[in-house]
């Protein structure tokens, strides 16, 4: 009736109201895409939301740092918001900058002010829309067919996420420290030619393996619903759960809800599984499941090779030469955290006497030599005199029919011994290392009294 009488007035203010809830809208409810010309930027606290409110794509401030030098992915409700993905993460904005994220002449950009790009990825594409999923995955699709042009789950910065594809392109690099996002020293990934196998690189070579396969000492350092995880999108599942082949051993994993899982690299070399857990009574929280390394002398070859490492000891006593060994870098000493492994004092097979010192229940990496069927200790041994390039041989008794226990027969190694532990296990390896007699020095004294390692190296520690 009022607007008969005033009808333009009241157009006026119905268009007036509508512009409002329009702006409202706009400015109210959280977006979650980003279109050309419609970036987000430092200086406002317009972020991105996922539909269901899992993640959220903003401008960060990391930790001690003032102000946004980052554009990342983080989970918007789960506290604290633990970040699962940078976009710039080797170029941080300056401090002075101000920082556009968005679609912008065909490319997924990072600019300032300036027009200065930190961080550039070619779409492909003169229209395009970025969208952040409830998965966390950023996508960018073209407009007109649809097709997606680029996916931040096919480049992953430190975590993997449920409905990540753990493939041979895909990698996880650690931060270079908890509060700095640069890409740090560390790196997981698959393993070639393994079935479910996966490794940590340090700078490029190999710091943990997930597992070992062969006939010699194979095992599986990986807790199998993380390898059903990272598999996910691959292996088999039914309703009850997925079956994980290994050679010969199949184990079977219930089904699992993985939607609040994440395995993050972190920047100290670990590979951690996360499971978030829900709590009524407020101690609600990321739960710490597995890690790999899971203590130090799990790092592959922590000692290095003739190097011996002991979890028992300290820091500083975690690793020790074998008698008749010597660090191989005299000037470093030895440091732990550079395991520059162990050289022998003298040279075998050069005229001197030469003993062997038994070790049990040690770890040990695979000989270079297959198997061989030998009656006897006596047989395995001469096998090793009888070859100047053998180091050290192994002879089981046992006739274990286990896959992951030590086999029997004559194992001989002709190359350096890596990755070795004692006291690893009561069902670990007896090696007899060879070596020079005048270099254990105290030792015929000790040997003729048949005195074990153990004691030994606590003589020479
Ligand atoms: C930053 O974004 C907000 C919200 O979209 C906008 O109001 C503001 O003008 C933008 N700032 C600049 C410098 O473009
Ligand atoms: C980041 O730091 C800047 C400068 O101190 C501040 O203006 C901004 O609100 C901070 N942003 C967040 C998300 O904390
Ligand atoms: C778009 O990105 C490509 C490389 O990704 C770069 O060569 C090109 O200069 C960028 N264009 C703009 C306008 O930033
Ligand atoms: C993933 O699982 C499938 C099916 O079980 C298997 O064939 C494939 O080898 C697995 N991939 C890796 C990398 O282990
Ligand atoms: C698995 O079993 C087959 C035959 O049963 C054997 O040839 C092979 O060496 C075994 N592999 C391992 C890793 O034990
Ligand atoms: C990464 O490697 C460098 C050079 O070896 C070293 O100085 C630094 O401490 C390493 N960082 C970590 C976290 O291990
Ligand atoms: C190691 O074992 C062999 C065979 O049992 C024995 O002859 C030798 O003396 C042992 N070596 C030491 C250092 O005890
Ligand atoms: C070990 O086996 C060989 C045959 O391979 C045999 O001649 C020798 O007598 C055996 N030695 C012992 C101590 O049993
Ligand atoms: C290792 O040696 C001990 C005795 O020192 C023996 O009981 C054990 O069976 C040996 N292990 C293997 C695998 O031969
Ligand atoms: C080991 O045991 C299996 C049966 O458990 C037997 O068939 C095989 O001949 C044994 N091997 C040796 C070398 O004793």
């Amino acid at each position: 009736m009022i607007c008969k009488s005033h009808a333009i007035y009241c157009l006026h203010l119905l268009c007036s109201l509508l512009l409002l809830m329009c702006s409202c809208l706009h400015y109210c409810a959280a977006r979650d895409t980003i279109t050309a010309g419609n970036p987000i930027n430092s200086t406002s606290s317009e972020t991105l939301i996922s539909d269901g409110k899992r993640f959220e794509l903003r401008f960060l401030n990391i930790s001690g740092q003032s102000s946004s030098r980052y554009v990342g992915i983080q989970y918007y409700t789960w506290r604290p918001p633990e970040i699962v993905w940078i976009f710039n993460r080797d170029n941080p904005l300056p401090d002075s900058a101000t920082g556009f994220f968005g679609i912008i002449n065909g490319n997924l950009t990072l600019w300032d002010e300036s027009r200065i790009s930190y961080f550039s990825i070619s779409l492909g594409s003169s229209r395009s829309t970025a969208k952040l999923l409830d998965s966390g995955n950023l996508v960018v699709r073209d407009d007109q067919s649809g097709k997606s042009l680029w996916e931040s789950f096919n480049h992953p910065t430190d975590t993997f996420l449920p409905g990540m594809n753990m493939n041979a392109n895909l990698k996880l690099t650690s931060w270079k420290g908890p509060d700095d996002p640069t890409s740090g020293n560390f790196t997981f990934q698959q393993e070639e030619e393994v079935e479910n196998g996966y490794i940590i690189l340090k700078r490029g070579t190999i710091y943990w393996k997930s597992r070992e396969t062969g006939s010699f000492n194979s095992y599986n350092n990986l807790y199998d619903p993380v390898a059903v995880f990272l598999n996910s999108s691959n292996s088999i599942q039914s309703n009850a759960g997925t079956i994980l082949n290994s050679p010969n051993k199949t184990t079977f994993v219930p089904v699992r809800n993985y939607n609040n899982a994440r395995l993050l690299m972190n920047s100290y070399g670990q590979v951690q599984y996360f499971i978030w857990r829900d709590s009524k009574t407020g101690s609600s929280g990321w739960s710490l499941k597995r890690s790999g390394p899971r203590d130090r002398c799990s790092v592959y070859n922590a000692c290095g090779n003739f190097g011996s490492c002991n979890i028992n000891k300290n820091n500083w006593g975690l690793c020790k030469c074998l008698p008749g060994f010597q660090p191989s870098s005299q000037a470093a000493g030895w440091d732990p955290a550079v395991p520059s492994g162990c050289t022998r004092m003298s040279r075998i097979c050069a005229g001197h006497k030469e003993v062997f010192l038994n070790l049990t229940m040690m770890k040990v990496g695979k000989p270079d030599t297959p198997l061989s069927e030998v009656q006897n200790e006596t047989r395995c041994r001469k096998e090793c005199l009888d070859n100047c390039q053998c180091q050290a041989y192994s002879y089981n008794e046992a006739n274990n029919t286990r896959t992951d226990g030590p086999r029997h027969g004559c194992w001989i190694w002709t190359s350096d011994l890596s990755d070795l532990q004692e006291v690893y296990a009561t069902d670990g390896y007896n090696i007899s290392v060879r070596v020079v007699a005048s270099s254990i020095g105290i030792l015929p004294f000790l040997l003729q009294n048949k005195l074990k390692l153990s004691c030994l190296l606590v003589f020479l520690a």
